[in-house]
């Protein structure tokens, strides 16, 4: 999705696309006040952004007003790390947290790439440490080590090939070497374990042990209560979710993927296993489908405001800006380009 071209926006024009967002209580219910509270801030960034040569990136997961407002491109992390690739902006703002941030510094080192959220936390990018993998590549020498992208510019430095939700699978089907060893996230890596079965590709794949806190607690038991009450809705879920869950979805894949599946699906009822802002995206796109059960806010994502967006394009801390040691950027891109090369392949 790409914004146009600057044009100042009203209050009433932003109430027109957020009414319909109904998540988490006041977190993201947008009534005509709000939305002219917003509004000045929403202009004065788009304004800032065109006089600084400035693109803005923002994941789904991040608040609606934000997404709606002022973002150039919004997408999955693949997505989102091509659009940085491919830029020709001098300043990059990532509204997201710290790795994709860091992902889009490993691709245009020259170019300043700034962040919004006040921590950048991630709990599967928090979960392993480069020293960690050292020790791990000790233990299992024969293995290709495959990072998901939620990872730090360091973890990505001592890995193989990147990955991300969306072409996981297609990836490690394609890497030659049969011992695959998945880090950080369980779920994940056991998801990859049951789909290379599944698929009839035989890969010994080890995986380390993080997790996602919000796609970590649905359970089969939510699914099986929707589908009596909900006979005809259709369960959608990430790979963060674990395998008992996947199994029991009607589709599984990235956030962007996700998007697309409930855009062009038939069906008018949807439970929807990941974060909230999926939900706000469907509720403003196409307001006609409708949520089933709740979704869970991701307090990292959620932590990205205008007010920081405006700051840090007018002034950024040194806090803001994002650095990547060239020595560790140099080996992580390696890693990163190989993503790209295989998803090519794959094509
Ligand atoms: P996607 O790449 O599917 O957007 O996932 C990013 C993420 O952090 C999911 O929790
Ligand atoms: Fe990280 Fe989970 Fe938040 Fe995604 S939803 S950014 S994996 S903590």
């Amino acid at each position: 999705m790409v914004t146009k071209q600057f044009k100042e926006i009203t209050a009433a024009q932003l109430y027109k696309k957020l009414k319909n967002v109904r998540i988490g209580g006041t977190v993201c219910h947008y009534s005509l006040k709000k939305c002219q509270e917003y509004t000045p801030l929403i202009n004065a960034i788009n304004r800032l952004k065109q006089e600084k040569n400035a693109v803005i990136l923002v994941h789904s997961y991040v608040s609606p007003e934000i997404v709606y407002g002022v973002a150039d491109f919004v997408g999955d992390s693949y997505a989102l790390s091509k659009d940085a690739m491919n830029t020709t902006a001098d300043t990059i703002v990532f509204v997201a947290v710290k790795f994709m941030g860091e992902t889009a510094k490993i691709l245009n080192p020259k170019k300043q790439v700034l962040m919004t959220a006040p921590e950048g936390g991630c709990t599967l990018a928090d979960a392993i440490t480069a020293a960690q993998v050292r020790r791990l590549r000790k233990k299992f020498p024969k293995y290709t080590f495959v990072c998901y992208i939620n990872t730090t510019a360091e973890v990505k430095a001592e890995c193989d090939v990147c990955v991300t939700s969306s072409n996981v699978y297609e990836i490690v089907a394609n890497i030659p070497n049969k011992k695959i060893y998945f880090l950080p996230d369980k779920y994940m890596g056991d998801n990859l374990r049951y789909e290379m079965r599944h698929r009839g590709i035989r890969k010994d794949v080890q995986f380390f042990n993080g997790t996602c806190y919000v796609h970590e607690d649905y359970t089969p038991d939510q699914i099986f209560q929707i589908r009596t009450e909900y006979p005809n809705a259709k369960i959608v879920s990430h790979p963060e979710c674990a395998p008992e869950v996947c199994a029991n979805s009607d589709f599984v894949g990235s956030t962007a993927q996700i998007l697309d599946y409930m855009f062009k699906s038939r069906s008018k009822e949807f439970l929807m296993l990941t974060e909230c802002g999926l939900s706000s995206r469907l509720q403003v796109e196409v307001p006609h489908k409708k949520l089933v059960g709740s979704c869970t806010l991701c307090k990292y994502m959620k932590s990205n405001t205008l007010e920081d967006i405006l700051r840090v394009l007018k002034n950024p801390a040194r806090r803001d800006i994002i650095t990547v040691k060239e020595s560790v950027r140099r080996r992580a891109l390696k890693c990163v380009q190989a993503m790209f090369t295989y998803t090519k392949k794959g094509k």
